[in-house]
């Protein structure tokens, strides 16, 4: 247990065994060795809800396409959609997109270097301008996500609540945090603290022998945890129509895609393939069968293929239709789904990794 008002000391132990563990044993993280807060903050909302694994990639790909933030202000919406498809969350990469361009506008391209002001900008909520603030500003100021809480109810031998209780929680060890971070390399120790919980702390199986910190954990182990909310599932089904390409050209084959409107509140503007009528697929049209999860739903979806002509009578029109030609059809932004149905029927390259959320949200509303 650390308590800095009673025993300062034990609060600086803490954060200089962490620190010397993290110089030792990091994961060499691309955003790491930048400096540029632009990097940093593209990193940040990437990982807002992605796996690390993924992000690396995907990060690495999008500082090639957009390496600045005049950059990306320049870009256009479906180029900056396009470079995010497979990543999921696609609001992220809206607010990323707008708030570039009011940075560009109204702040002549410089990012705030305060928690406060940056979370005016859009898609950063308190956690996200922590991160960016500490980490590219040195300002001493906690980030407290799941992995940092499960460390600090494990040395403080504080219970894990369900989810009336978690704000409450995430406050106390925010305050904690708060308290005991050190004013020099801010950034590292709240990076060392999400490093420690992803890596050694982990909900199963920790691995204590080896933890920098063992020495004030008052639990040193597994820790009673409130059940994770079951998951939800829903049969869905997609049309896969394909069709020979009438004119000469590189690509022989033309796929069948959908814009979803900008009216609605899920991945508005993304391609996907068109929705089945009827999810009940019968045996012989069926293609191939996958699950695809999404938040706390599973989705089973059921692929058929459908000719040209049956596309009317068994799909739902929802938005703008295109026979894409196949060589075109991975520069589209592409639906998390659409994306995987497509590489499992071999029309496109397989992604880095699949896009299934798996970490946890951080300032996210949808
Ligand atoms: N999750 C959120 N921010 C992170 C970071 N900077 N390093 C590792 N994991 C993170």
């Amino acid at each position: 247990m650390i308590d800095p008002e009673r025993d300062p000391e034990s609060a600086a132990r803490f954060g200089r065994m962490l620190l010397d563990w993290y110089d030792a044993h990091q994961r060499g993280l691309p955003w790491r060795g930048s400096r540029d807060p632009y990097a940093i903050w593209v990193s940040e909302i990437m990982l807002q809800q992605t796996r690390v694994a993924v992000v690396v990639e995907r990060f690495q790909q999008f500082l090639e396409r957009f390496p600045s933030l005049p950059a990306l202000a320049l870009a256009s919406e479906q180029d900056v959609l396009a470079l995010w498809s497979g990543l999921g969350y696609y609001r992220r990469a809206r607010m990323l997109h707008k708030a570039a361009q009011f940075v560009m506008e109204h702040r002549g391209g410089a990012l705030p270097e305060t928690a406060e002001e940056l979370r005016l900008l859009p898609g950063i909520g308190a956690y996200t301008a922590a991160a960016i603030a500490s980490i590219a500003f040195d300002q001493p100021i906690g980030v407290v996500d799941g992995n940092v809480e499960r460390v600090f109810c494990r040395v403080q031998e504080w219970p894990s609540t369900g989810r009336s209780g978690a704000a409450r929680l995430r406050r106390s060890i925010t305050t904690l945090v708060d308290r005991i971070i050190p004013s020099t390399r801010p950034g590292d120790f709240n990076q060392a603290l999400m490093e420690l919980g992803a890596t050694l702390c982990t909900p199963r199986s920790p691995q204590c022998v080896l933890c920098p910190v063992a020495v004030d954990c008052s639990t040193r182990g597994e820790h009673p945890t409130a059940p994770r909310p079951a998951m939800i599932s829903t049969e869905i089904g997609c049309a896969l129509a394909v069709r020979s390409s009438a004119s000469p050209g590189p690509s022989h084959l033309e796929i069948l895609v959908e814009q979803r409107p900008q009216s609605r509140t899920v991945m508005p503007g993304l391609w996907q393939l068109p929705t089945l009528l009827d999810p009940n697929v019968p045996d012989v049209a069926l293609r191939m069968t996958l699950r695809h999860a999404i938040m706390r739903v599973n989705y089973y979806v059921r692929i058929r293929t459908v000719m040209a002509e049956e596309v009317d009578s068994l799909t739902r029109l929802q938005g703008e239709r295109r026979w894409v030609p196949q060589a075109e059809i991975a520069s589209l932004a592409l639906t998390g789904l659409t994306r995987k149905v497509l590489t499992r029927a071999h029309l496109l390259r397989p992604p880095v990794q699949s896009d299934a959320m798996q970490a946890e949200p951080h300032d996210l509303q949808a």
